[in-house]
Parts: C-alpha cells; structure tokens; sequence
C-alpha cells in the first residue's frame, strides 16, 4: 500500500516548495460534521493539478477508436495491430522461457541473445555494425528514453508530419519544441524547403519515421540525403524509427544510418511488434554509436529499468528465424493493402496506395472528422481521420487512415460495410 507522508512537495514559479499534503487536507463540511464541531470544506485548489507539459495530451484517437469500435460492435480498422498471431516458434520459445526460470529482471541493456540477434539483423539486413544496442518496452519507449536523454528544455525536435502521436508527448515531457516538416497528400513527398523552414537555431535532433505511419510512404534515397545533408551541416542527432522496416510492399527501405556520415549520429530503433505481429509484447529496440545508446539506457534505467524477460527471450528467437517468415507476412499484407484498396475504391472512396506500413489513407470528399465520428453508427466501421497526426490541421483534412492487417474475411465484411455508405 501507499504510504502518505504529511508534507508533500508542489512545484512554484520558484522551483520545489513545501505544503501540506493534499490528502491530509480536512474533508467535508460544517453541515456533514457528527460531532458538531466546524470542519472546513473542501479546499479550492490554488494551482492546476495538472503538470502544464499534459497541455493538450489528452486519452489518444487509438483508445478512444477502440472503445468506440468495442461499444458500437463496429469493425475496427483505426488501431494497427494484426488479429493474428506471430510465429509460433516464437510463441514456444516464450513458453519455454518461462518455464525454464527466465522470470527475473533482465540486465539493463536487455538479455544478451536479443542484444546479439539485433547486431545480427543490422549486419544481416543492412550491412550496419553498431557500437550498442538497447532492449526497451517496445519502440515507444527508445522514443521517449532518446528523446529525454538527448535534448534539454528549448530545444527544437525537427519532425516530418503527419507523426506518430507519441512524438509530441515525448518531445514535450523533454521541455524541447517541435518543428514540423509538413509532408502533403496526395504524395507526402519531403520538400526541401520545408525542411530547410524548419531547421531553427535550436535544432538538436531530427526525429525520422521511414517506412512511414500514417502515410505509407518509404522516403526514396534522395529524400534521405536531404535529410543526412541537414543533419551533417547543422551537427544534428538523427533519431530514427524503423518499426515498419519490414512491411514494404514498393520500393527499399534504406536506413539512413548507411548514409555516408550518419551511423556515427544515428540511433536507430525499431521493434518486435509490426515484423512478426507480436505488438503485445512490446519488445523493441534501439542501436547505433555508444554515447547515443548510453544516453538513452540511462533514461531507461530509471523509466522501467528492465523487463519481459521470456518475451525477449522470444524475440531473440523471432529475429533468428529464416527470412522466408518476413517474405511470407510482407506478402500477406500486400494481399490485404490491394483487398482494401480494392474495397476503398468500390465504396466510392479514393485510396492513396501505400508503399509499406499497415495504413492506407483514404480522400473521403468531406470533413474527415465528422465522417470518422459518424461511421460506426453509419455502417459499423471504425477508421482516423489523419489530420490527427497534423498539427497543421488543414493538410490532410479529407483524408481518413484505414488499417488492413486484419484478416481477409475481416478486410471483406469491413468493405461490404463501407459499400453500403453510398446506398
Ligand atoms: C511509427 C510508429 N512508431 C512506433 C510505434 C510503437 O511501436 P511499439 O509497439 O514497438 O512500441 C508504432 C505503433 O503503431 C508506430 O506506428
């Protein structure tokens, strides 16, 4: 249980300050008071409860999706997350952790068969040799242990939007701006100058996504020399997320880290969840140069210090697998990207084809919030609007984010709904 102490400790203008705690605060009124004596009612507070760096994070589109997906019954195609298991070699290999004591916490870097089956797949897959790996709860938490342990307060986080939604929380829980580098539907191509625009005096770090969420898109080679190029001239830390690395249906996915200049400033990070559809297991990753590594394990270490040791376990043995099981999964999913595209396109909705990723964006001629907010109760199928991935509102305001890794028979029920919108 909790223990209360009797002094707690608020934050002023000023920096830490004692006051009473605020449990131990009299409760109730006169009025409610048995033994007649006066006791003062509630008091208001004189400060916001609320750490100010929360301004604007509220529950995100995906909780709030899913739970309407689950009370309307609706199909629901906003979250991406697949409806089918991973490998089941993996999954024996958890089972056999488990049973075979590895309970305990893991070493802070994470346990090495997984450090080892990372360096592997970066030397396998790319040809990269970092310095360093660190294991993580999932991508999501390399991103929030690099962005704190790599920028101080005022500094400026250049990021390509439409972004992962949490970049903004990170880049604000690290007192850092960020500068948005708008990429515009219909091809969410990098614009020089609007890189250039967002390169402040303040720039510290460059956060990248490539393959893409939510547009689809793999930034061919000259988009990522731009990139590189910014990076060198203005001694920029690029932070890379690679997540969807895997799940790239046209092109090559090329990470920036083999750029000529870049491993020596790159930390790249990717995870478990999206190459073999294990993303409750939220094992992921980060890796590059040490002192960037170190950074980030130091934010870690007091963040969750280390876990999920079986589940890592597993992932080592995921990543060893043959490379037949990624071939396999990238072509399943191109199967369910043109079966929805397909179904997108029947419904009299325009399709913008992704590249990768498990999203499709679809133009749906009209205010794409209210479509969103309507389309449960209008034909049972839940999907974002993909300004929510904008701050600059106005940039996709048509547009709507459709998941396909579901299967077949799912992606087929969710576009005989969709169908139905025209009738
Ligand atoms: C771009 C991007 N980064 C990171 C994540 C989270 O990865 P993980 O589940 O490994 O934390 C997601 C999940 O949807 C994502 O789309």
């Amino acid at each position: 249980m909790m223990r209360r102490s009797d002094t707690q400790y608020d934050r002023s203008e000023h920096g830490l300050r004692k006051c009473p705690a605020r449990e131990a605060r009299p409760q109730g009124t006169a009025a409610s008071s048995r033994a007649g004596r006066v006791v003062p009612g509630p008091v208001a507070p004189t400060m916001p409860r609320r750490a100010a760096r929360l301004a604007g994070l509220g529950t995100t589109i995906f909780t709030e999706m899913s739970a309407l997906a689950q009370r309307t019954g609706a199909i629901n195609l906003g979250q991406g997350f697949p409806d089918t298991d991973g490998p089941p070699e993996a999954i024996e290999a958890a089972v056999a952790a488990l049973r075979s004591g590895e309970n305990q916490y893991a070493p802070l870097p994470g346990v090495p068969a997984l450090r080892e089956a990372v360096r592997e797949h970066q030397r396998r897959h790319y040809g990269l040799e970092p310095e360093d790996v660190l294991i993580t709860f999932g991508a999501t938490e390399a991103i929030a242990a690099a962005l704190l342990g790599l920028c101080d307060p005022g500094d400026e986080v250049v990021v390509l939007e439409p972004y992962y939604d949490s970049y903004a929380a990170c880049i604000a829980f690290a007192g850092a701006q960020r500068r948005p580098v708008t990429l515009r539907p219909p091809g969410f191509a990098l614009e020089p100058e609007a890189l250039r625009g967002a390169l402040g005096p303040r720039a510290r770090v460059l956060l990248l996504n490539t393959p893409h969420n939510p547009t689809g898109r793999v930034l061919d080679r000259t988009e990522l020399e731009l990139i590189a190029s910014a990076c060198r001239e203005r001694d920029l830390v690029c932070v890379t997320d690679e997540v969807y690395e895997h799940l790239v249906y046209e092109g090559r996915h090329v990470p920036i880290a083999t750029l000529p200049g870049m491993a020596e400033r790159t930390l790249t990070i990717s995870s478990i969840g999206k190459s073999f559809s294990f993303t409750g297991w939220k094992i992921g990753w980060c890796s590059g140069p040490a002192e960037l590594v170190a950074a980030a394990r130091t934010v870690k270490q007091f963040l969750t210090f280390a876990g999920g040791t079986p589940l890592q376990h597993a992932s080592a043995a995921a990543l060893r697998l043959a490379p037949s099981h990624l071939e396999v999964l990238r072509e399943d999913l191109r199967a369910k990207r043109d079966q929805l595209c397909a179904g997108l396109v029947a419904a009299g909705l325009a399709p913008l084809i992704p590249a990768a990723t498990y999203f499709v964006n679809a133009d749906v001629g009209t205010d794409a919030v209210r479509f969103c907010a309507e389309l449960p109760e209008r034909c049972g199928v839940v999907a974002i609007p993909t300004s929510v991935f904008y701050d600059d509102k106005q940039a996709a305001s048509t547009l709507v984010r459709f998941a396909f890794c579901k299967r077949e028979e799912v992606i087929a029920q969710a576009a005989a709904r969709l169908a139905s919108l025209g009738s």
